[in-house]
């Protein structure tokens, strides 16, 4: 995507040293744009942990350029043994999303017990690396191709007005290498003249909707409205949403989705009212070897300081952090809830709109059928 008329992707290999992996510093979004060099596993980690880098899409194709860091640490005769060491690093930063273990082990089946000289295993993690990042950008494109038929069709139906869509946390460019998952069809819509609007939920506790989607909306010069995370259901009862389009995380072999935590009041107010509610994801946030998403998906807990304390910019345009409870309140911080596979309209995949049930889901992808 464009910002100040440069395509960027979100993390890229250095032109003049490829051994320094390059991100966008989504820490300090959205009031400066900054980029981050990464030279080693521990700087790849830490990126992940701490969200510098974030987003399903995005930590998977971190973690693979992790890997091919850890490549370019390993010694001589401990080559596998070392990239084991690092997988496990790698996978243990966020457990929530599936791209991340996905990347890490298609990194680790491309270059274990590989024959060769040094060099040539450095290169073929390069490559793999390399080759993750381009198939993220590219699912995501095509999910921008499959989604802007479904706001088509809204927008016939509404006489040419403006399309409504809600959407949680970030699911944007940002979240990827390129293009977004639930952002993709609505930058496709817009760019093709469908008149849109998004609702932007500002996503607390981390404001990712208001720091990023915000901003990458306006990037875009897509018409939208930052809104506090409790009004969706109101605006859904007044007929002011015309779709939900939420990304997820995780999603099982039956539907249920993983997303940003709140996306399941979404999903309970969306159904209440009769609203389309749907998850956009790439192939690699599926995981066919769970069922039920509720009993089997595992919860990110996060630091709950992020809870107690929000940063911003103050009217004197610095940036600071304030407390905004009492010092000795405790608090709680989960990062994800899960969606049922009932509250979902449809999947919009890489590989086309798939229906919210098992049978739907392997119609798309028969190779998962048991
Ligand atoms: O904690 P984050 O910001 O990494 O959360 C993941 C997400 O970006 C969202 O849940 C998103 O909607 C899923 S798609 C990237």
């Amino acid at each position: 995507m464009n910002v100040n008329g440069r395509h960027f992707r979100t993390i890229w290999l250095k032109e003049s040293d490829p051994k320094i992996v390059q991100i966008i510093n989504q820490q300090a979004l959205p009031h400066r744009f900054e980029i981050l060099d990464l030279s080693t596993v521990e700087d790849i980690r830490r990126a992940i942990k701490d969200m510098y880098v974030r987003g399903a899409g995005l930590i998977g194709a971190a973690a693979a350029y992790g890997m091919y860091l850890a490549a370019c640490e390993a010694g001589d005769g401990t080559f596998d043994r070392d990239l084991l060491a690092a997988a496990g690093i790698l996978k243990n930063t966020r457990p929530t999303a599936s791209n991340l273990a996905w990347a890490v082990d298609a990194m680790l089946s491309a270059l274990s017990g590989r024959e060769g000289i040094r060099a040539e295993k450095v290169e073929a993690a390069r490559r793999g690396a390399d080759a993750i990042a381009d198939g993220d950008a590219e699912f995501c494109r095509n999910i921008g191709a499959h989604g802007c038929g479904i706001i088509e069709a809204l927008a016939e139906k509404k006489g040419g007005k403006a399309v409504n869509i809600l959407t949680h946390c970030n699911a944007g460019w940002l979240a990827f290498v390129d293009y977004g998952t639930a952002l993709s069809p609505v930058y496709a819509a817009f760019d093709r003249g469908i008149p849109v609007h998004v609702w932007v939920d500002e996503t607390r506790p981390r404001n990712q909707g208001a720091s990023l989607t915000a901003w990458e909306l306006a990037g875009h010069g897509v018409p939208h409205d930052l809104i506090p995370d409790n009004a969706g259901g109101h605006l859904m009862q007044r007929g002011l949403v015309d779709m939900v389009i939420t990304g997820a995380d995780r999603v099982t072999r039956r539907g249920d989705a993983a997303n940003k935590i709140g996306t399941y009041l979404k999903a309970a107010a969306a159904k209440e009212t009769g609203v389309p509610f749907y998850v956009a994801l790439p192939s690699s946030t599926f995981d066919f070897t769970m069922e039920d998403g509720i009993r089997e998906i595992p919860i990110e807990e996060r630091d709950p300081e992020e809870v107690r304390y929000i940063s911003g910019k103050t009217l004197s345009g610095a940036i600071e952090t304030v407390l905004i409870c009492p010092e000795t309140t405790p608090a709680r911080n989960w990062g994800f809830d899960v969606t049922p596979a009932r509250y979902i309209t449809g999947f919009i995949t890489d590989r086309g709109i798939a229906e919210p049930s098992e049978a739907g889901i392997m119609k798309l992808y028969p190779e998962a059928a048991v």
